[in-house]
């Protein structure tokens, strides 16, 4: 914007009572309104500058809607979320080895973070039958020590989870997960062991008891 200062400033500073000269507009695209003798010609915005505008305007909306509204988009610490729990797995799959041991899961279960992974799994693909913390409901109660399949060992809990029951409604996990995410489960599952959560009664046989 371009002001056109009324000359004869200088004098109006000595002389107070003297009245700045009015200063004609050069056109017809001058502003009604004047202060102190300061008028501001109407000049529009460059044009790239209006289109950058309405440009990021339209993005912003867009950008709201796919990030604040429709849940589709994910956030940097989102994304970061799943780049660390992928780096644990990898990290874990290690340590792991390539075979299943009763000794590699009951490592897993010693990391806090890889637990809170596989607490996340459980909450996605469990609980609807098993409970949020594994009290039990369609399925059995899986914090009462008592087993229905195998000696409730984690290898046979690894067993269990990843052949699943299908004759009972128990899915065969190995065909929806990865051997890896089934092994944190398994490890998850043994950490249960001894929580005795009010929830369905025991069933099967006590661990203790074999
Ligand atoms: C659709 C319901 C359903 C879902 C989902 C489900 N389960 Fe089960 N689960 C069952 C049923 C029913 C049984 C009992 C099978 C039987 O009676 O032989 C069972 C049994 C088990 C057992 C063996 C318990 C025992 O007493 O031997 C384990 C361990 C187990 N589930 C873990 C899991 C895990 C981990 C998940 C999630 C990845 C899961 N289940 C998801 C229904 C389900």
């Amino acid at each position: 914007m371009t002001t056109s200062a009324a000359p004869g400033h200088a004098a109006a500073e000595t002389t107070e009572s003297s009245e700045p000269s009015k200063v004609e507009a050069p056109n017809a695209s001058v502003l009604e309104h004047e202060y102190d003798g300061i008028r501001e010609y109407d000049n529009p915005l460059p044009g790239w500058w209006v289109y950058t505008f309405w440009a990021s305007f339209v993005f912003s909306v867009g950008y709201l809607f796919h990030f604040h509204v429709s849940g589709n988009g994910e956030s940097v610490a989102e994304a970061y979320e799943t780049d660390m729990a992928s780096a644990r797995e990898e990290r874990a799959k290690q340590a792991h080895g390539q075979k299943v041991t009763e000794e590699g899961l009951a490592q897993l279960s010693q990391d806090p973070a890889l637990m809170a992974d596989a607490q996340a799994i459980f909450g996605q693909r469990c609980v609807m039958c098993h409970g949020a913390r594994g009290e039990g409901g369609i399925g059995p109660n899986l914090t009462d020590g008592s087993f229905i399949h195998g000696s409730g060992s984690l290898l046979d809990i690894y067993a269990t989870v990843s052949n699943g029951v299908p004759a009972k409604g128990m899915p065969a996990w190995s065909l929806q997960l990865t051997p890896m995410q089934v092994s944190e489960l398994a490890a998850l599952v043994g950490t249960f062991q001894g929580k005795n959560l009010p929830g369905k009664a025991p069933e099967g046989t006590p661990m203790n008891a074999r």
